[in-house]
Formats: structure tokens, sequence, C-alpha cells
């Protein structure tokens, strides 16, 4: 399984910037109280993503329907937005080649090339129409709410388009919808038009929905081992259980950010040293900040809390950012991703006699993340590191298991409700004004002095 070390945290390594390693023994209470207060919204039927790792049966049946789609199309086009694409895209990126895309259908075994399409920039769609064959093309509309204006829009202009191509009657055979199983937009079409369509449990949000039909579907859809992924996860939550929190690292990870959050690290930066995981970072960044950027307490209190997460690649941004995190203001808290094992490894070739003929790149990968561990603990700067044995589909669940069980930790620990989004809420309401969306006009006389003609 992969682990957590917190070692570069402690004063033992760090001086006067470390924590003392009883502060671990001594959240015991507080790791309790968490665990009694989520199982008891666990069993309020609250916590959605807490049951997703059982779901096995619904991946079965999720890859049994991507395996009929081998044949009849090449690529698989996302359309949706922050947690209805992150999680998707962070996927792919760790468990599938890294140009997937540019595989032939052999070297794909058939399965199909995948594109996420998470913005309304024109010309972001312009370039998916100009290139895409549609008529070989499965189009996933994902929207939990089913109402999102981005995703809505994107819809439309691809649906019109596969009309133009394909023809009215065909063009709905290219849709898979995945929302919520009774309201909104994309559940009423698909009603009406018979259009398949995968559930989002309710009680699961956007940003924790990655190991519900939201994310399964497309990673099926490109040949990965979605079970997998959720035996992977189910290991997880069950270490989880303990009281014990030196044998918990989702409480760990939680319970070390937010006591440095009190001690004005507020920045909080995921950096892996792998490029298969740079998207899980992206994916993180989210589950952090809309789980935990909040106003208000759970009591009504105004507390502006939040720590901001900021995502990293190693070694690349070692040439980048790194300088600010060895010098700058002691603001931040790091945690590397590290894989022990890649499932390549290349022979740097002799030239000139030159020092790094011979070695392996990925001594060099593995030189890099330990210079940069070392320089930011001998600087007084905390990291933790998550180690992967390798990089494969249950060690994945893990990590996203992990995290979603660390972002509710840490709600508790920051006494917020870490599964609203009030802030995202607003935005929607203020953009389906904007469009004249009717019933929406008056939630723009508040900001109406703000917003520039
Ligand atoms: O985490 C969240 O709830 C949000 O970021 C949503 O994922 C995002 O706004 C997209 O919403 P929806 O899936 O309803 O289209």
């Amino acid at each position: 399984m992969i682990t957590l070390s917190y070692t570069n945290c402690l004063q033992s390594v760090l001086g006067k910037n470390g924590l003392p390693q009883k502060i671990i023994a001594q959240s015991a209470k507080r790791l309790a109280e968490a665990n009694r207060a989520l199982k008891k919204q666990s069993e309020s039927g609250q916590l959605g993503f807490f049951d997703l790792p059982d779901q096995i049966q619904d991946a079965k049946k999720i890859q049994e329907n991507a395996n009929q789609w081998r044949g009849k199309f090449e690529n698989f086009v996302v359309v949706g937005i922050g947690g209805s694409a992150l999680g998707n895209i962070a996927l792919q990126s760790a468990l599938r080649h890294p140009n997937w895309n540019l595989l032939s259908k052999s070297q794909r075994k058939g399965y199909l090339r995948l594109f996420v399409i998470d913005n309304v920039d024109p010309t972001l769609i312009q370039g998916l129409l100009d290139t895409l064959d549609f008529k070989k093309t499965l189009f996933n509309v994902i929207s939990k709410s089913g109402t999102t204006a981005e995703c809505l829009a994107n819809y439309f202009l691809i649906r019109k388009a596969l009309e133009k191509k394909v023809g009215i009657s065909q063009a709905k055979k290219h849709f898979v919808f995945t929302t919520d199983p009774q309201k909104g937009y994309l559940r009423e079409v698909s009603g009406r038009e018979g259009i398949p369509t995968y559930d989002i449990p309710p009680n699961v949000g956007g940003r924790f929905s990655v190991l519900s039909p939201v994310g399964l579907v497309s990673a099926a859809a490109t040949g990965i081992d979605i079970r997998k992924i959720l035996t992977g996860s189910r290991a997880m939550k069950i270490k989880c259980r303990t009281d014990r929190p030196i044998n918990n690292p989702a409480f760990l990870f939680a319970w070390i950010h937010y006591l440095y959050y009190k001690k004005n690290r507020n920045i909080h930066v995921m950096m892996p040293y792998s490029n298969q995981l740079r998207d899980v970072s992206d994916w993180f960044r989210q589950l952090w900040a809309e789980s935990l950027g909040k106003k208000r307490d759970r009591k009504g209190h105004a507390v502006y809390v939040g720590p901001t997460p900021v995502k990293a690649l190693g070694v690349t941004d070692q040439h980048s950012q790194v300088q600010l995190y060895i010098e700058g203001p002691q603001d931040k808290l790091l945690t590397f991703l590290s894989v022990k094992a890649f499932d390549h490894d290349l022979t740097i070739p002799h030239y000139d006699r030159h020092y790094l003929s011979g070695q392996s790149l990925s001594k060099l990968f593995k030189s890099e993340e330990q210079a940069t561990i070392a320089a930011l603990a001998k600087e007084g700067r905390p990291s933790l590191t998550l180690t992967f044995p390798r990089i494969d589909p249950s060690n994945v669940g893990e990590l996203i298991f992990m995290l979603e069980q660390a972002a509710a930790y840490a709600g508790e620990l920051f006494n917020i409700n870490a599964f609203d989004q009030p802030g995202v809420e607003l935005g929607k309401l203020l953009t389906y004004a904007l469009m004249g969306r009717t019933g929406y006009r008056n939630y723009l006389d508040d900001y109406k002095k703000w917003i520039n003609p």
C-alpha cells in the first residue's frame, strides 16, 4: 500500500519549525471525535463518498458497457467541469500511456481515445469540432446538477454539430449521460430520449465523485481496470477506520496540515515526482480548496478559513517554483508523491565520458527528488512524503480515498462543512442571471455595481 512519512515535519529534523513527536499521539482524542462525527454523518446518509469503494458490482457493469463501445467508437469525449472532469483527467494520466491518444487502435486494444472538454473557451470547442471524427465518437456529458451552464452549452454545440454530421435521429446514439437520478435538465433529456444514463448518488458531492460513474465510466472506456481502483480505495477505507492516529494516514495528513495551518503555513503544495501523478494534484487542488475554503463555521460564525492548495511537478518545477519554496516565506507545507519503481526505465547512453553516461533516468529523477526534500529540510521547511511502491489502479484508488477522507477529517478539525460549496453555487446563480435565465434576474440586485457592462 502507499505509505505516508511525516519525519520531515518533526522537531527532531526541523528544529523550531518542526512538530513535537508527541503531538501525533496527543491527537488520539481528536481522531476519535472525528471518526464518531463522520460515522454519524455517514449513517444518516450524508457522506455518499464513503460507500463508493464498495460498489464493485456497479463497476463490473460499467466495464461491460465499455467493452461494447470498443467495436463501435474510437473516441470518448467527457463534457463536464470541476468535479465532473478533474478526476477523469487524473485517472487517465495516472493509468494510461502518456501519449494514449496517439497510439494505434491495436496498441490501445480497441479501447477509446479520451478527450476532456472542461471549459467554454470557444477556441477549445472549435478545436474539437475541427479535428474529431464525430461519427466515431461517444460523448459522455457529466453533470451532478444536470444544469451547469458550461456543460450544457458545450452539450448543445456538440449535439447540433453531430445532428449535422450523422442526422437528427442518429445523434442521440452518440451520447451517454452521467447525472442525478431524478433532477436536472440532463435527466429530463435522458427520460425523453432514452439516452443511456449513469446515476450520480445524490449524497456524493462533485469533488468527491471520481470513484462513482463520474470518473469510472471514462476510465473504463480507455481500458483502465476500474474494479482494481475500487479495491484499492476499499483497502484504504478499512485502514482509516482506526482511532489510532499513527495507523491512519488520512487523519495524519489532515492533522499535520491543520497544525501547520494554525502556524501560518496556509499554502499546501502537492508535488508529485511522477509525470503520471501530475493531474492528481490538480484534482486534489479542487478537493482541498472547495472543501476547506469556507466563510462560516458550523455555528454560522464568520471564520474565513482555508488553505491555498498549489500544484507543482518534480522535476519540472525545480526550475520554476522550488527557489521560492526553499528560500521564500515560511508559509508552505509540501507533500511529495514519490514512486519507488517505475514501469519503465532508460539508461542514459555513453557520450564524452560524461558523468551521466550509463546511469539510469530513474536514478536522476529520484536523486533530484531527494535533493529537493533535503534542501527544504535543511532550511527548516516541512514536508510529507506519500510513497507508491509503483503506480497501478489499486494504489491510485488508495490515494484518492485517502485524500477524500483527509478532506473530511480536515473539515472536522476546522469545524466547517467540508461538503458544501456556497461560493461555487453563487457563481452559478449569477451566471444564470447574466445569461438571462428566467427566474434568476433578481440574484444580480446585490451585485450590480460590481458588474461591468
Ligand atoms: O465540487 C463541486 O460540487 C463543483 O465543483 C462541481 O463539480 C462543478 O461545479 C460542476 O458541477 P456539476 O457536476 O453539477 O455540473
